[in-house]
């Protein structure tokens, strides 16, 4: 609707956006482990944050994030909201931008957010869709940089699920120089024609449907539920594919021994993952959640 930037997919983000972004994350880090004082950037903004679907990292992460540099976040329940339902997308979109500085939004449809952004005068975040992540694999590659010291050359590995998660690891992998191997059920495989249709799929990262095979060299082994918010019913069915995907300790062995294991957090121990892993010594999962 006017020039603002919204940041609803990784694909907008040029190498130098990714950069200032990790430099930025980086020096505010510092400042807060000294328990300095941060510049209060966004002094006088307010924030709107739309759930749809449930969340603990991102909605405290943000609301916590905006406090400390000056502003003020709102929380609006999707059940009060009802993106669409109650009132239009295109009508809640323009009386919000007329209280609000920026808005987040996480809820199903990734193009309700595209409507959203369309129809707001003020950037919208995507906090989530079925569709992409995009917050998240900031925070996971930032996380990377600390521990491995780059991105440059690194082998991520990613077992199970083709969802929201993966597509946003492979729209990072359009810009960015690490290796990425994708490893889900056959019948799980992200939406590739999507992302193509997108223009998100300029370089396929390598396929690799077995995960003993893929994780082999891997500097990075990354998972996610098997069942993501909204498809709660499809869990038991879903168990039965993605049991050989599970990240255990047989599986870490085949990687190398400097292999970490990271997961965006919310994670069902026992299935995607075993207390042995996620609480291991690879494990790095807390410092990628306070990233
Ligand atoms: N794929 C998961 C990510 C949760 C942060 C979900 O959509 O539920």
């Amino acid at each position: 609707m006017q020039d603002k930037r919204d940041f609803i997919t990784l694909g907008n983000l040029k190498k130098e956006d990714w950069e200032s972004i990790f430099l930025i994350s980086k020096k505010i880090k510092e400042k807060r482990r000294k328990g300095e004082k941060i510049i209060p950037l966004l002094k006088g903004n307010f924030m709107g944050m739309i759930f749809e679907k449930p969340s603990t990292r991102t909605r405290v992460s943000f609301q916590v994030a905006m406090e400390e540099l000056g502003g003020r976040a709102i929380y609006l329940s999707g059940k009060e909201i009802q993106l669409g339902r109650g009132e239009t997308i295109e009508d809640t979109a323009k009386v919000l931008s007329r209280y609000l500085d920026i808005i987040l939004i996480r809820t199903f449809g990734n193009e309700k957010v595209e409507k959203f952004a369309y129809n707001s005068s003020i950037p919208v975040i995507n906090g989530l869709t079925d569709l992409l992540h995009p917050c998240q694999i900031i925070s996971d590659i930032f996380t990377i940089i600390e521990k491995k010291g780059d991105y440059r050359g690194v082998k991520i590995v990613y077992v199970g699920d083709g969802n929201n998660v993966c597509n946003s690891w492979i729209i990072a992998y359009q810009t960015l120089d690490f290796e990425l191997v994708i490893s889900t059920p056959e019948n799980f495989q992200p939406d590739w024609k999507e992302l193509k249709k997108r223009g998100w799929l300029e370089r396929k990262p390598v396929y690799i449907p077995n995960p003993k095979e893929a994780v082999k060299g891997a500097d990075i082994i990354y998972t996610d539920v098997w069942a993501s918010m909204g498809k709660e019913k499809e869990r038991e069915m879903r168990k039965k594919f993605f049991m050989p995907y599970q990240v255990n300790s047989s599986l870490l062995s085949i990687a190398k021994p400097t292999s970490l294991f990271m997961h965006c957090l919310p994670a069902h121990r026992g299935e995607e993952v075993t207390d042995d892993v996620i609480d291991g010594k690879n494990s790095i999962v807390w410092e990628e959640a306070e990233n």
